[in-house]
C-alpha cells in the first residue's frame, strides 16, 4: 500500500516546543495568588500518628494551613470511591484519611504557604508523634505469608497447567532447575510528580497534572473528594516520562485538589525526588524456572513459579510466568504466581510489567538449557518455536519471530560466535555474546475520538489520551492526515484534556491500537459525509461509489479504479453547503479468536574486565515484529529507550531498602543508578516486515514496551558467555563477578 504519511519517519510534532522550553509541564502553569503545598512524609513504615502539633508552623506569616487527618476536609468513605481505573483489588491508600501509617514516607500532612520555600521550611516545624508497630519489608524473610493474589481486571492469571509438568521434568534427560532474584526498580522519570490546580473565576478548577490518564484522574477526584464532573477539568499537555508511574492518580494530585477545594484558591504541589520513592515500583520477585528437554532439545517440561511483593492494603500482581507458556511449545507445563504482603507502597506497573522479570528468568533458563544441551541458543529456540498460543489455545494474528531471530542474528554476526565461555577476548577484556527473545501482548481498549474538518481543509482530531513521550501527538496526526488525504500541517491532534472524547490511560502499548482505531472510525465517518456531499458537485464526477471504492489523497476524493475521476474536499463541502463536518466515533477490540502479540529478538555483546569485574554493553541488535510501523523514527526511539532500560535492569538499577526502617535508601539519582550516555554504546533496531490485518484496524501492534522485554536476559547471557559465571540475581554488579 502506498501511503503519504503512515510509515514515514516524521519528526516529532512536539519536538520544537520541547527543546525550546515552550512546552509546559504540570508544575509550570502560573496563576496569580498561587499557594504552594509541601508534603510531610512519615519516617516510620507502620503504626499510628499519636499527635500533631502544627502551631509553630502556622505562626509563620504566609503559612496558610497545615492539613492532616485531624483537620482534613470531608472525603469519601467507601473503598470503591478511591479505586481508580488501574487500581488492583484491595483498599486503596487514602492520603490524610486517618492516623494509620501504611508505609515509610507516606504523606501525613500538607503544609500550604505563599511560597514553596516557606512551605518547605514550615514543614520542618510540624511536630508529629508516632506509635510504631513492627513492620515487614523484606520479601525473602516473609515467604511464609505468600498467597495467591486476588484476580485483577485486565491481568491474566497464570495459565492453566497442561499435562504433567513435574513428572515430565523428573523424566527429562536434560534439565535446568534454578532460581532467579530481581530487585525493586523505581521509574525515575525526569519530571517529578506535580499538580497545579487553578481555581477559575467561575469557581471551577483546572487541574494541570502529570498523569497518564486525565479522565482517570478526573473520575478519581470526583469520587474521592466530591467534585462534580463539570466543576473540574484535568489537563496534561506534556509528560516528562512516566513509564507506568502515572497510570494511577498519585497523591500529589489528591492533596493539591483537596487543598484547592477547601481553601477555594489555586494550589500547586510538587514532589521531591526522594518522595518519588514513596509511590509504586516494580516489585522485587523471586522465580523458579525448571526446564526439561530431550537430548535433541525438544522441551519436555516447563515450570515457572514466581513470588512477588505487594502492599498490605492492595493485591498488585503482574503477568510474570505467562510468557513461559507462550514463547515455546511444551505440552507439560505448570505455572504459579504468588504475592507476599509487605508494609510498602503498592507496587505499580512499570514498562512491560511482569514481562521484564518473567522473560528475564525464562530466557536466562533457556540459555542455561542450551549450554546443558550443547546446542546453539537460537537453534534451541527455533526447535521449540510456538506456532500457536498454547496458554489460550489460539493462533496468533501474526508472528514473525523467526524472521526476528534471522535478521538480528545476521546483522549481529552471531554465526561467528565461539560457544565456549571465556573463548573470546580483546586483550585482557573478555567478550561475551548472548541473545534472548521477547513478547508483549498487543492490546486494544475501547476509545473514542472526534474529527472536525473545516472547508479550508483543516482537520482537528481529538481524544482524551496523553503523549507520555512516546510520540502520540505525531503518530495520531499521521494517521488522521493519511485517512483524509491531507497535508500534515493541516492536521492538529488534541489530547491530554479530560473534556475530550473518552480514552483509556496511555499505557500497555495500546494507545495506537485503541485511539488510532477510534480516529480511523471518526475520520471514516467524516469521509462518508464527504462522499454524500460530493454527489452534489456539478456533473457528479465520482458517480455513487461506496466508501471502499474511493480514496482520499492530496486534498481530494478519488476513485481507486480511476484516479482521474476526483473531487476536491473543499469543492464537495461547498457543493453541499457546509462549512464544517464534525463526527465522533468509538472503537474497541473486535476479535477474540486470535492471540495478538508483538515479538522481539535481542543480541547483545558485553566486555568484562577480568580484574575489576566491570561490565560494558558494547553492542545490541534488536529485531522487532510489531505489525505495521506508523512512524519508524518514533518507533525506533521507543525501542531504543527500552533497550537502555534493559541494560539498566541487567547492570545498574536497584532500589535498596533499609529493613530496619522499611525505607528505600537509594532515593536519589546518585544512589539509584540508571544507565547514562557513557553506559550506552551501539544500538541497532530492525523492524521486520509483518502484515497483520487481524490484530486491529491499523495493523499496528504497539511498541512502548516490547523493546525492553528480554534485554536483561540477553545481557546476562552475554556475561555468562564472557565469564563462565551465571549470575541469577540482578543487577549484575561487579561483586557478583569477582
Ligand atoms: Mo505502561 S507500564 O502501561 O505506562
Amino acid at each position: 500500500m502506498s501511503t503519504a504519511h503512515i510509515g514515514k519517519p516524521i519528526r516529532r510534532i512536539d519536538g520544537r516546543a520541547k527543546v525550546t522550553g515552550e512546552a509546559k509541564y504540570a508544575a509550570e502553569y502560573a496563576t496569580p495568588d498561587l499557594a504552594h503545598g509541601w508534603v510531610v512524609s512519615s519516617p516510620i513504615a507502620r503504626g499510628k500518628i499519636t499527635a500533631i502539633d502544627a502551631s509553630e508552623a502556622l505562626k509563620l506569616p504566609g503559612v496558610i494551613q497545615v492539613f492532616s487527618h485531624e483537620n482534613r476536609p470531608k472525603m469519601a468513605w467507601f473503598d470503591s470511591s478511591y479505586r481508580d481505573q488501574i487500581a488492583p483489588p484491595g483498599s486503596p491508600f487514602r492520603p490524610l484519611y486517618d492516623a494509620e501509617v501504611h508505609f515509610n514516607a507516606q504523606p501525613v500532612a500538607l503544609v500550604v504557604a505563599s511560597s514553596p520555600e516557606l512551605a518547605r521550611y514550615a514543614s520542618t516545624l510540624v511536630r508529629i508523634e508516632y506509635k510504631a508497630r513492627t513492620h515487614a519489608t523484606e520479601l525473602a524473610a516473609n515467604l511464609e505469608s505468600a498467597r495467591t493474589p486476588k484476580e485483577r481486571e485486565g491481568i491474566k492469571p497464570p495459565p492453566k497447567a497442561r499435562g504433567h509438568a513435574d513428572r515430565a521434568l523428573a523424566a527429562a534427560p536434560v534439565k535446568v532447575d534454578v532460581e532467579y532474584e530481581v530487585p525493586v526498580e523505581h521509574h525515575n522519570p525526569m519530571e517529578t510528580f506535580a499538580t497545579t490546580v487553578v481555581r477559575d473565576e467561575d469557581g471551577s478548577f483546572t487541574v494541570y497534572d502529570k498523569t497518564q490518564g486525565v479522565q482517570n484522574v478526573r473520575d478519581y477526584l470526583c469520587n474521592a473528594l466530591g467534585f462534580k464532573a463539570d466543576e473540574i477539568r484535568v489537563i496534561t499537555a506534556f509528560v516528562g516520562g512516566a513509564f507506568g508511574s502515572g497510570l494511577r492518580p498519585q497523591y500529589q494530585v489528591f492533596l493539591a485538589a483537596m487543598a484547592a477545594k477547601e481553601l477555594q484558591r489555586s494550589v500547586r504541589v510538587v514532589l521531591t525526588r526522594q518522595q518519588m520513592f514513596s509511590l509504586g515500583h516494580r516489585p522485587t520477585t523471586r522465580q523458579r524456572v525448571a526446564l526439561g528437554a530431550s537430548a535433541d532439545g525438544a522441551l519436555r517440561a516447563v515450570i515457572h513459579e514466581a513470588t512477588a511483593e505487594t502492599s498490605r492494603h492492595e493485591d498488585y500482581s503482574e503477568e510474570v510466568v505467562n510468557w513461559s507458556g507462550l514463547l515455546y511449545r511444551c505440552d507439560d507445563a505448570r505455572f504459579e504466581h504468588k504475592v507476599v504482603p509487605l508494609d510498602l507502597p503498592t507496587p505499580c506497573d512499570m514498562r512491560a510489567p511482569g514481562a521484564v522479570w518473567g522473560v528475564f528468568a525464562l530466557e536466562s533458563a533457556m540459555d542455561e538449557l542450551a549450554v546443558a544441551l550443547g546446542t546453539d541458543p537460537v537453534e534451541l529456540r527455533l526447535r521449540n518455536y510456538a506456532e500457536e498460543d498454547q496458554n489460550d489455545g489460539k493462533p496468533f494474528t501474526s508472528k514473525e519471530l523467526r524472521e526476528c531471530y534471522r535478521r538480528a542474528a545476521g546483522r549481529f554476526g552471531w554465526a561467528r560466535r565461539d560457544p565456549t565461555p571465556r573463548s573470546m577476548r580483546r586483550g585482557s577484556t573478555l567478550i561475551g555474546w548472548g541473545m534472548a527473545g521477547g513478547a508483549w501482548e498487543s492490546m486494544q481498549q475501547e476509545a473514542a475520538a472526534s474529527a472536525r474538518l473545516t472547508v479550508d481543509g483543516r482537520l482537528t482530531v481529538s481524544s482524551a489520551t496523553e503523549d507520555i513521550g512516546t510520540g502520540t501527538y505525531t503518530v495520531m496526526t499521521q494517521i488522521a492526515a493519511e485517512l483524509l488525504g491531507l497535508p500534515l500541517e493541516d492536521v492538529t491532534f488534541k489530547l491530554g484534556d479530560s473534556a475530550l472524547p473518552q480514552a483509556p490511560v496511555e499505557g500497555g502499548s495500546f494507545t495506537v491500537a485503541s485511539v488510532g482505531s477510534a480516529i480511523k472510525a471518526a475520520c471514516g465517518a467524516v469521509g462518508e459525509t464527504l462522499l454524500k456531499l460530493a454527489r452534489k458537485v456539478e456533473g457528479a464526477p465520482l458517480g455513487k461509489p461506496t466508501p471502499d471504492e474511493v480514496e482520499f489523497a492530496e486534498g481530494r476524493i478519488r476513485l481507486k479504479a480511476d484516479p482521474s475521476r476526483s473531487v476536491a474536499i473543499a469543492e464537495a463541502m461547498r457543493a453541499g453547503g457546509v462549512d464544517v463536518i464534525a463526527q465522533e466515533a468509538a472503537a474497541g477490540p473486535k476479535q477474540d479468536k486470535y492471540s495478538r502479540h508483538a515479538h522481539s529478538a535481542i543480541f547483545a555483546e558485553v566486555e568484562v574486565d577480568e580484574d575489576f569485574g566491570t561490565v560494558r554493553v558494547t553492542r545490541v541488535v534488536t529485531a522487532i515484529a510489531g505489525g505495521r510501523i506508523i512512524n519508524p523514527r518514533t518507533a525506533r526511539s521507543q525501542v531504543m529507550g527500552g533497550i537502555v532500560w534493559g541494560i539498566g535492569s541487567a547492570l545498574h538499577e536497584a532500589s535498596v531498602l533499609d529493613h530496619r526502617f522499611g525505607r528505600f535508601m537509594t532515593h536519589n539519582l546518585a544512589d539509584y543508578h540508571v544507565p547514562v550516555q557513557a553506559d550506552v554504546e551501539e544500538i541497532e533496531v530492525i523492524f521486520v516486515d509483518e502484515r497483520d490485518e487481524l490484530v486491529n484496524p491499523l495493523g499496528a501492534k504497539g511498541l512502548g514496551e516490547i523493546g525492553v522485554v528480554g534485554v536483561a536476559a540477553a545481557v546476562a547471557n552475554a556475561v555468562h558467555h564472557a565469564t563462565g559465571r551465571r549470575v541469577r540475581s540482578l543487577p549484575i554488579t561487579l561483586d557478583k563477578l569477582l
